[in-house]
This record gives structure tokens, sequence and C-alpha cells, in this order.
């Protein structure tokens, strides 16, 4: 683009230099003119490129879509999302991934502005959720000399996705290969269920670039600042990347410590996702989030209250209980009405806080419904290592509080501290009592051990293993001294160990749901 614009400078200083310039210029319109043709077939796509050099020869061709209402139709997005895309310009010419439809037309003219007329020999697809794929038919239309790098599960949900067959023009990789594009070479890194099963992540062994697809990604926009050390990160998008790991690979901690391992041994020098910011700064210390986020270790020692009430008895038992719970001096306390709260937020303040209220009306003799879809998707998201107390509210039936504690039991590592406090329509002179009681509890569990590994452990500060609660691990039972097998699912990569030579034949995999034809033996 510079040098289309320096040549119109020297036109039009007039002379044989500026004819040879006009003419270069009109050469460059044209294949801009057929560029934008190849995409749409009009003239739509005629803005300037918006393209970002990261490294001599790496570049971000990405777009953000501000007019999104609902990742993934269900998360709310108040700042939008950045889809990112990168062409590596090496002696062959590399896109990693591409971007959702909606923002095709800037993607397209950053594509063409950073190729300047080059050919593209790969597209590395290391993920095909359609925000990341749906824009593949097209480059596969505009470039079709492109080879598809990915692996063959990714390849199967390409042809299922969009009915594109790439098997005459796909390299199909898996861990461990590598591919030289000239200077550089690209090694495959698998890692099935970060965010689905076909994810691999790309590390330029050059430039110690990884490609790492939807991990370290954000909800939110890029706003000119395209690097995480350009903002301030904590302030500005904490809050959202959290609620976008916990909601979207939240379930899927065992399999992100798999590929974090695996990242352990790499040199990596930038992080570059499909979503939010590049890292190429402090890169340990978003890696610590994840590392936290993804062993359910809580973030903060804080105490959420989350609250369901429909008259407002419960809401101010909540409002009470976090007054007393402050003035106790816990500073880092916050409330949620579950009413009016999008759950993927309250998802996220679950994985942060250490301490967790669950304060909920009774409803049809049973929980109040938002409270319980919040509970049973922690439940979906893996929630566990909290200490956790309840409240309940019934006006001639108390029910919710059992029924809360039912579902929590379910989630393993979860210690309740203090009673179970019961209201009849609202607070009273009885039960304010019992409420600073609980606020006692919960301050001295808070208060009492700063280590949050230590304030989780049981008979920790006032705090006691939940009646029910599971431990930790998804357990096959095995009897003592039985020969084992191990066994490994062929989709998302989990292991498990049983007794015997088989697994059982009603074996699911609790992390993708395959049975156990789709397992295969692990030797040795
Ligand atoms: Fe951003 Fe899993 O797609």
């Amino acid at each position: 683009m510079e040098a289309t614009r320096r040549g119109f400078v020297k036109a039009t200083a007039g002379g044989v230099a500026a004819l040879a310039a006009l003419n270069a210029l009109r050469v460059e319109s044209a294949s801009a003119d057929e560029a934008a043709k190849r995409v749409g077939g009009n003239d739509l796509f005629s803005g300037k490129a918006n393209a970002r050099q990261l490294t001599d020869d790496l570049w971000w061709v990405g777009a953000s879509d501000k007019r999104i209402a609902l990742f993934e139709n269900v998360y709310p997005l108040s700042q939008g999302v950045a889809y990112n895309s990168y062409i590596l310009l090496d002696e062959k010419t590399v896109l990693f991934d591409t971007v959702d439809r909606s923002v095709w037309g800037q993607y397209f003219e950053n594509v063409y502005a950073v190729l300047d007329g080059r050919d593209l020999d790969y597209l590395v697809v290391n993920h095909m959720e359609p925000d990341h794929a749906s824009a593949i038919s097209q480059v596969l239309t505009n470039f079709p000399n492109a080879t598809v790098v990915t692996t063959a599960m990714s390849a199967a949900l390409i042809k299922q996705f969009f009915e594109i067959d790439i098997s005459d023009r796909a390299l199909i990789v898996a861990e461990g290969d590598t591919l030289t594009t000239g200077a550089h070479t690209l090694a495959f890194v698998e890692a099935p269920m970060v965010h689905w099963p076909e994810v691999m992540v790309t590390f330029d062994a050059t430039t110690g670039v990884l490609f790492c697809a939807d991990a370290f990604g954000s909800f939110n926009a890029l706003d000119g600042n395209i690097f995480a050390d350009q903002v301030n990160f904590q302030e500005t998008w904490l809050d959202e990347a959290r609620r976008y790991f916990c909601n979207i690979v939240g379930k899927y901690g065992p399999q992100v410590q798999d590929v974090l391992k695996k990242a352990a041994t790499l040199d990596i020098t930038m992080l570059c996702s499909t979503h939010g910011p590049m890292w190429r700064q402090d890169l340990g210390w978003i890696i610590d989030k994840y590392d936290k986020w993804s062993r359910y270790i809580p973030e903060d020692n804080a105490v959420a209250i989350f609250y369901g009430s429909i008259y407002g008895g419960t809401e101010n038992a909540a409002n009470i209980l976090a007054s007393q719970i402050s003035q106790a001096g816990v500073d880092n306390v916050k409330v949620y009405d579950v009413s009016k709260t999008h759950v993927s937020y309250l998802i996220a303040e679950a994985f942060r806080c250490s301490h967790l209220v669950f304060a909920s009306v009774t409803y049809n003799m049973g929980i109040f419904t938002p409270m319980k879809n919040f509970l049973n998707d922690l439940v979906v998201h893996n929630m566990q290592n909290r200490c956790v107390s309840f409240v309940e509210n019934g006006s001639w039936s108390p029910a919710s509080g059992q029924l809360m504690q039912d579902i929590v039991a379910t989630m393993p590592n979860m210690f309740q501290v203090g009673d179970l406090v019961t209201l009849r329509s609202t607070t009273s002179t009885e039960n304010v009592e019992a409420l600073r009681a609980l606020a006692g509890a919960i301050a001295a569990s808070v208060l009492g051990d700063k280590s949050l590994n230590t304030a989780i452990a049981a008979n920790s500060n006032n705090a006691q293993p939940l009646a029910g609660t599971v431990e930790a691990a998804e357990k096959v039972e095995i009897a003592e001294g039985a020969a084992t097998t191990k066994w490994k699912c062929k989709i998302c990569g989990y292991e498990v160990e049983v007794e015997g030579d088989a697994l059982p034949e009603d074996f699911k995999c609790p992390i993708c749901g395959q049975g156990p034809d789709m397992f295969e033996k692990i030797e040795g």
C-alpha cells in the first residue's frame, strides 16, 4: 500500500517517471479491483486495508465485529469480538485460520493487501469452528493453489459443515509433524477440546510465535491496539478474558492443562490467539491465569453472593449478608441477582472467587428457576474446589436449601462454610442473627488464611466437606491388586484406567460422550 502511495506522489511530480508511476498505479488498482470482484463480485470492499505487522514477516489480518449481540448466539457482547487471522510471508505464504462471515469484507482486503500480489500457498486451519472457518470456502475459491494444512478430524468437519471436500488439496498433520515454508519451520501440536476436538495449535519454531487457536482468547473487539501490552489488560480486558475462558473452554480444564504442559516445553515469544489481543510481553501472567482457571483454583480470596428473589426478601438477606461480611473486614465482596445478570457473568465470577453464597427463594417446591439454571450451568462447567454457603427462603415450606446443596454436592471438592440459613418470607429478628453468624463464618474463612489452596482445603477455617460432595477425579472402580489397562479417547484425548482388558460396554467419555469403540488402548 505504501508503495502505491509513493508511486502516486511521484506521478504528480510530472515527467517520464510520473507516467511510469501512474501506469504502475493503474496496474495495482486493476489488481485491487480484481481482488474485490473475487471476494464478493462487487466493489463492496473498497475501503482501506487494516492489516498490522507483528514481526518482520508476520501480519495480523483479522477484523472486529462490534455489531454482534450474542457470541455463539448465547453470550452477550457489549464490546464486540475480534476474529484474528495471520499471514506469514516466507518463501511460501501461509494464512493461519480465517474469520467469521460477518467481517470477511475487511478480512479479504487485509489478506490481499498483505499478500501484495503473491499467491497463497498454505491455509493452516487450527480450529474449524465457523467463527474462524466460515471464510474457508472463499479463501479456497480465491486461492485455488492453496493447500489446507489441518488435522484429519478438522478436514472431516469442514466437509460436514460446509460440504467442501478438501481431500485433493489437504496436508493432514498430526502431533509432532512439521512443515518448512522457507526460513520458518512450523510444528503442529494437537490440542483436543480447546475448544473443539479437532483443534491443534501451530508453533513457529523459528520465531517462537504460537498460533494458539481459541486459547488465550477473549471477548471484546480490538480498538486499534492489537497487543495486550498496549492496553491496561487487567482493568479493561481481564473480566472479559475470564468470562470467555470459563464459558467457552471452562469445562475442559484437564485438556487445557495438557496444552499448557506442552506449551511449557516451547520457547514461546508471542501468543497469537483467534480472539483478543496478541501477547508479546508478560506471557507468564496470562499463562498463570489459564493455569488457575483450568485447575479450578480460585483467582481471588473473595466472596460472591448469588441470590434469586421474587419480592425482595431474599435480596434483602443477601445485601445484609454482604454488608456484614464487609464489616467483618472482607473487602472483596460482590452481590449478583441471578434473574438480572446473564449466567455467563455468574459463571465467570464463580471461577474468580474462593467463596460462593447461593441464596434462593423456594419456587414451586423447587429452586428459583434462574438459580437452578445457574447451578446446573456450574455443574456443566466443571466447577469445583470452592467454599460454599446457602440461604433459603420459603413462606410456607422452604425447600430450596437442601435442593441447592444436592446440586452443589455433585461438584468435586466443595466445602460448606456456616449453617444453612432459612428465611420465612423476609429477614426477621430471629434469622438476622443466623445471617450474622453465617457472615462471621464466611469472613473468618476468607480472612483466616490468605492461601487460596489452603482456604479450600478440608477442615480449613470453618469449611467442612459438603455432604455428598465427590472427589475431583472421575473414577472407574478398580479392585485392589487387579490388572488394569489404560485407554485414550480418539476424539478428545481423555484417558482412563480400568480393570481388565476392555472398557465397560456402557462406558461413556465424560468429556465428549464417545463410547468404547472410539477409545484406543495405551500400550506400555
Ligand atoms: Fe472461536 Fe471455538 O471458536
